[in-house]
């Protein structure tokens, strides 16, 4: 067996939301979902809209727990932490691009891609200089003084590319990074991050409903009433 090298694994992952409507059993959106990613190894996941997908990857990276079932960053179990310590461990080594950036409007490019080095407690000019390094990776050391607002739907995601490596993570967990960008810039969006597999060696977990998409990783799974599925 090869447990060694699982970056991201998860084992019988339910999750039941109320339903809203008065019905006691509520919605069970993820019936006991196994997943394995290896370093390095980028995976897909499709299924239709409100098939439980990004309930799934904020369960995978922390941000919400399930009912049942256990998740694991380098084999060790996410529960096994103190909240403070789980939301530490997220910070190193888990690195979240959304489809809506979610940067901060009220901060800087650079500001922003800082954030989570400064959160881990980097020297501000150390992280400074990380920060504008990365930025000017993804073609934006012009636009390191700009605000969110100030930049385009492309420049934004690759903002918030930036910021999800800041912290040198090694599972990068990404909900439809493209959904909202034209053919140009999804194509720049894809292409920095399969390359980041090749340079830092990350595993990446790719939401998308573009199949097209996804049959560019090297898995793709489905998630089908609440089952998570190999594509053959
Ligand atoms: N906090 C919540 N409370 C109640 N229902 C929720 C909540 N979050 C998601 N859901 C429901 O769970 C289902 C799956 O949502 P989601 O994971 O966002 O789907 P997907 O990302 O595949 O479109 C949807 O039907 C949604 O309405
Ligand atoms: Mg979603």
């Amino acid at each position: 067996m090869t447990i060694s090298n699982k970056t991201l694994s998860c084992r019988g992952i339910t999750k039941t939301f109320p339903s809203k409507t008065g019905s006691p059993d509520g919605l069970q959106i993820l019936n006991g979902v196994d997943l394995d990613v290896a370093q390095g190894e980028i995976i897909s996941i499709v299924g239709s809209s409100g098939s439980g997908k990004s309930t799934l990857l904020h369960i995978l990276g922390g941000l919400d727990k399930p009912d049942q079932g256990e998740v694991n960053w380098n084999n060790i179990s996410i529960y096994s932490h103190n909240s403070n310590k789980l939301a530490d461990l997220r910070n190193k080594n888990v690195g979240f691009v959304f489809q809506f950036h979610h940067l901060l409007p009220e901060f800087t490019a650079v500001e922003n891609v800082m954030m989570p080095a400064l959160i881990s407690k980097m020297k501000l000019d150390k992280a400074e200089q990380r920060a504008s390094e990365l930025l000017a990776k993804f073609g934006l050391e012009g636009r390191l003084h700009h605000r969110p607002s100030e930049l385009s739907g492309g420049e934004q995601q690759r903002v918030s590319m930036a910021r999800a490596l800041m912290n040198n993570p090694s599972i990068i967990l990404a909900d439809e990074p493209t959904g909202n960008l034209d053919e140009k810039n999804t194509e720049s969006i894809l292409s920095l991050l399969f390359n980041l597999r090749k340079t830092e060696g990350v595993s990446i977990v790719l939401i998308t409903h573009e199949k097209e998409i996804a049959s560019r990783c090297d898995t793709v799974y489905s998630l089908n009433h609440g089952v998570l599925q190999k594509e053959v």
